[in-house]
């Protein structure tokens, strides 16, 4: 079967971004059960981008728990304030780790992890109800591209039904 996300032959961040964004649209649009999306949007950045970790923690009762993603197993629950994560929800703000061993209470799941990016994902109220939590194995492997490209996956997941 042919893959049915088609990405260009590039490793220019911005241009495959640009390239998934629509994709993800495409994948999610109109879904009413958040995690099959998750479930998607996790595979679409990961074969996109290879990184070694990415998925998302939803926010139940008062920490995060794992929820859908692609890469090695990972811890399942994660206290507000806790880790890079934790933070990220607490805070509410994007966090962009350069290296992880320079964070204050990383949360070590794999020890190839060199950097992280988080992204809170919130509700029509404004609430967080998830994270989006990748993790590379390269330092400092995450810039403003990335930033901008990831703003516009959270835009589409917080319009979903
Ligand atoms: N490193 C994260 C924990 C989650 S795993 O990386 C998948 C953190 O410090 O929040």
């Amino acid at each position: 079967m042919e893959a049915p996300i088609q990405l260009p032959g590039t490793t220019d961040r911005r241009a495959l971004h640009a390239a998934l964004l629509p994709q993800v649209r495409a994948l999610i649009e109109g879904e009413t059960d958040m995690i099959a999306a998750m479930a998607n949007v996790a595979a679409a950045i990961h074969g996109a981008f290879q990184w070694h970790w990415v998925g998302f923690y939803r926010v139940i009762g008062n920490e995060l728990v794992l929820g859908p993603f692609q890469g090695p197993i990972a811890c399942v629950r994660i206290a507000l304030g806790k880790g890079v994560c934790g933070t990220a929800w607490k805070e509410d703000r994007v966090l962009v780790v350069p290296d992880v061993d320079l964070f204050p209470g990383h949360i070590a799941c794999s020890a190839l992890s060199r950097s992280e990016i988080v992204v809170p994902i919130h509700d029509r109220s404004g609430r967080v109800f998830a994270v989006l939590d990748i993790d590379s194995s390269a330092l400092d492997d995450f810039g403003t591209a990335d930033v901008e490209g990831l703003m516009g996956i959270r835009h589409l997941m917080e319009q979903l039904p």
